[in-house]
């Protein structure tokens, strides 16, 4: 790919402006590597477009030589999506001043809102509409709208409201040739050809930038009520939540499995947090159920249940938030297991699915193959049991360096996506596939899907200038070291 010719820099410099356009180090080099150190980029010069327009004007620029842009919000990927390569040939495209509420109704339950709009200020937008926008996770303070959308974000609440699959209503968005998709109809019947909402959610910016979404939004929360159970197993830990559910009803909203490694590490390297329960239990559940208003007190419900599922020997103990600080205090163990693994040293990442049911005997077998084929390394399985999809993280041996992942990391990866993938599951259930499992996704991506999708993006970007790198594996290139591993044996 050519490098940008210094007429297109000093045109897009022209068009930005000093808040929209740079090129120093200082402003630049911040947004170059991964929320996860992993990767490194460079790029050409980092754009701040505030306007649709401006993002038009980019692309239809770029477009006309063939320039590759990388789409940003607030770099949270977990698999280097938003990191330019080493070639220092892309425009970094920061979405992240673009960050206006656009509209919010709470009648028609919907938020318009630009692509730099972060997930924390929707949330609070909303609540003071008497609303709320039902989709969390961890990064919730920096990830914003556009990438949310992009990545097909999931988080803690999937279990009762989905993916952002379901919580988008339309698009705006960029094609790679610069026309202005429009597609933020507040319509919720729009049945006009492909459905290309749902084609740009999930494409990891390599179909076009999303300049803004309309997002559903739903009531309020009246009342809530939060818990954290110890369980024994992973099985103990699903016949728990269908036993909740089959006495709270579908006001649970929230599921978390979190192993007492990923709590141990938490409690080690987050300061100011305690466990919530006396002893160590193997397993934990962080469960939250929600009305929307007074309708009939969660609280009381939690309790009934807990106290049946302590009688017939599902949990080993729990307890029920006392308070809403108590209750962030069990969300703040769980929204920082990946802070504290990243504190406390080398790890390699999974982020899979297995149907919800098979998932407690997957945990346990999939860790035991793993742990007896690689010795000394410690497997840190948490995350979204009912989903069907946890983090089966993988820590290295004490003492390893960075070069473990590129070494005997990429063992265990590719043994944990055998496994996955011959349990009929996903080697990416939520956090998309990046530059970091390009070569998996080659390797277990299925031919028919990787052809499907090398033929859409081959038809919306014939000059491969929209993140480049990310999510497509190229045309096997027998020279090319990335087909070469994922030819791997
Ligand atoms: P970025 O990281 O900036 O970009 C993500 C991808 O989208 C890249 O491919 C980028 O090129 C593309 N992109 C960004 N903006 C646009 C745009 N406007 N148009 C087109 N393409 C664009 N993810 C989950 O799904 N569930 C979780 O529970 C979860 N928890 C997390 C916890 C922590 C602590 C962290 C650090 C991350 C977590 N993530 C989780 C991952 C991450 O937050 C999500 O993938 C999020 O959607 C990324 O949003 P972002 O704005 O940071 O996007
Ligand atoms: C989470 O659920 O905490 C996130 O997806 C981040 C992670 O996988 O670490
Ligand atoms: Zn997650």
């Amino acid at each position: 790919m050519p490098s940008p010719s210094s007429a297109l820099l000093e045109r897009l410099a022209a068009l930005l402006g000093p808040k929209g356009f740079a090129r120093e180090a200082t402003a630049v080099e911040p947004w170059l590597t991964d929320w996860r150190g992993r990767f490194h980029g460079k790029a050409a010069a980092l754009l701040s477009p505030s306007t649709r327009e401006d993002v038009a004007a980019i692309v239809g620029l770029c477009a006309a030589e063939a320039v590759p842009l990388v789409p940003q919000g607030g770099n949270t990927s977990m698999v280097g999506g938003a990191t330019p390569d080493g070639s220092g040939e892309a425009l970094l495209l920061s979405l992240r001043r673009m960050n206006r509420i656009r509209s919010l109704d709470p009648a028609a339950g919907l938020a318009t809102c630009e692509a730099g709009v972060i997930l924390a200020h929707l949330h609070e937008a909303a609540l003071a509409a008497g609303r709320r926008f039902p989709l969390t996770l961890g990064a919730r303070g920096s990830a914003t709208v556009g990438g949310l959308v992009s990545t097909n974000a999931g988080g803690t609440q999937v279990l009762r409201f989905g993916t952002m699959r379901r919580l988008v209503q339309g698009v705006e968005a960029v094609l790679p040739d610069g026309s202005l998709f429009e597609g933020l109809s507040p319509l919720k019947k729009d049945n006009r050809g492909y459905d290309l909402t749902q084609l740009l959610i999930g494409a990891e910016g390599t179909l076009g930038i999303v300049t803004a979404a309309s997002l559903r939004l739903v009531p309020a929360v009246g009342e809530r009520a939060v818990a954290w159970a110890g369980v024994e197993t992973p099985q103990a830990a699903l016949k728990l939540l269908r036993h909740l559910e089959t006495v709270v009803g579908d006001s649970i909203e929230g599921f978390e499995l979190v192993p007492a490694s990923a709590l141990d590490l938490v409690l080690e390297h987050v300061p100011g947090t305690r466990a919530p329960l006396a002893g160590r239990h193997p397993w934990n559940a962080l469960i939250e159920a929600a009305v929307p208003m007074a309708v009939a007190s969660p609280e009381k419900a939690l309790y009934s249940a807990l106290g049946s599922a302590l009688e017939i020997g599902l949990v080993t103990d729990a307890t029920i938030a006392a308070s809403d600080a108590q209750a962030e205090a069990m969300w703040r163990l769980r929204d920082s297991i990946s802070e504290a693994e990243k504190k406390d040293g080398i790890a390699a990442k999974h982020d899979i699915s297995v149907p919800v049911a098979d998932m407690p005997a997957f945990l346990v077998e999939a860790a035991e193959a793993v742990e007896a084929r690689f010795p000394g390394v410690r497997v840190n399985a948490f995350g979204h049991l009912g989903d069907g999809n946890i983090h089966f993280n993988v820590r290295a041996p004490r003492s390893s360096g960075p070069a473990w992942l590129e070494g005997e990391g990429e063992a265990v990866t590719a043994l944990v996506h055998d496994l996955v993938t011959a349990a009929g599951g996903s080697i990416s259930a939520e956090h998309g596939i990046g530059q970091m499992k390009l070569a998996e996704f080659a390797r277990l991506g299925g031919a028919t899907r990787i052809a499907a999708i090398r033929a859409i993006k081959q038809a919306l970007d014939p000059a491969g200038i929209m993140n480049p790198g990310k999510l497509v594996p190229p045309v096997e290139d027998p020279h090319d070291g990335l087909a070469e591993r994922a030819r791997r044996p």
